[in-house]
């Protein structure tokens, strides 16, 4: 139960209206955070790995911390692949063992996008045990490799996603709607929540099929986040605020303490300022006692 595809924990949330917090990391330390975080929420979580982290700690690496934490956990555990737009790499993870990879081929022209995911969709569901996310429209900002200006980010356009979804057979689909990776330049930044809402009316107006997934989570407004979730928003990507925390946390420890050499004070503070992210997170999400 605690090792899950990112599918598995989704369909619930997305035909409970509420979603699953997927938080990226980039070492054990905040792996453990946030699952611990999950546990003490009683919250179904998705693990999050960019492609740099995923290549420095190793795929393999990450999968056995992966296993080792979820194996005895009470909640359902789902370790996902971000944002790869390198082929074999989505299938060297998936051959790893991460439970949902994200094919990101979206700066693609709109065939070449369906034919790259398209392998990568065959290619896990041949493994079996894994989902895979697919993303239409670009979203802006940067993320790990990926960089998207303000003026080349497109958004998804609704008849072009139930194609994409259906020719491509992605368990997860991620529509650019406005939201963006890092921090917002302004406090009110200009979301298509009726295009998420039509979008997610198309493909599960008849019974949830593909669940949606919210990119850009760091600087949304609790608001905004709770409205997305209600269109239909069932995983929902927070990353930058938690490098934030990290270094944050580790950069006012070492301020205070320059004369103290021990790195597991250091980690003790970062664990805690990811866990508070983590938390409050889970709450506006609504996943607080969903697993
Ligand atoms: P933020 O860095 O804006 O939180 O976005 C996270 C994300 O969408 C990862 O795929």
């Amino acid at each position: 139960m605690s090792i899950v595809t990112a599918k598995e924990i989704l369909m619930d949330a997305a035909e409970n209206k509420y979603a699953v917090g997927a938080f990226n990391i980039t070492n054990l330390i905040q792996m453990e955070a946030v699952v611990e975080t999950a546990i003490e929420k009683k919250a179904p979580l998705i693990i999050q790995v960019s492609v740099t982290p995923s290549k420095f700690l190793g795929p393999d690496v990450l999968v056995a911390i992966y296993r080792t934490l979820a194996e005895s956990a009470p909640i359902p555990i789902c370790l996902h692949l971000d944002h790869s737009t390198n082929i074999e790499f989505c299938k060297q993870c998936a051959d790893s063992g991460y439970t949902n990879i994200m094919v990101d081929a979206s700066k693609q022209p709109y065939e070449e996008n369906i034919s790259q995911t398209k392998e990568v969709v065959d290619y896990c569901h041949s493994l079996g045990g894994i989902s895979v996310e697919g993303e239409l429209g670009t979203v802006s900002g940067v993320e790990d490799q990926i960089k998207v200006a303000e003026d080349e980010a497109a958004l998804a356009n609704p008849e072009q996603s139930v194609e994409f979804v259906e020719r491509t057979g992605v368990d997860l689909f991620a529509p650019a709607i406005g939201t963006a990776h890092g921090v917002y330049k302004t406090k009110n930044p200009i979301v298509d929540f009726d295009r998420l809402g039509k979008i997610n009316e198309m493909l599960n107006g008849n019974g949830v099929k593909t669940p949606l997934v919210v990119h850009g989570g760091t600087g949304l407004s609790k608001e905004y986040a709770v409205k997305l979730v209600a269109m239909g928003g069932a995983k929902f990507n927070v990353s930058t605020e938690l490098k934030h925390a990290l270094i944050d946390s580790t950069y006012g420890y070492i301020s205070e303490n320059r004369e103290q050499y021990n790195p597991g004070k250091i980690d003790i503070v970062v664990k805690a300022a990811i866990r508070e992210v983590v938390s409050r997170w889970i709450d506006i999400l609504g996943s607080t006692g969903k697993a």
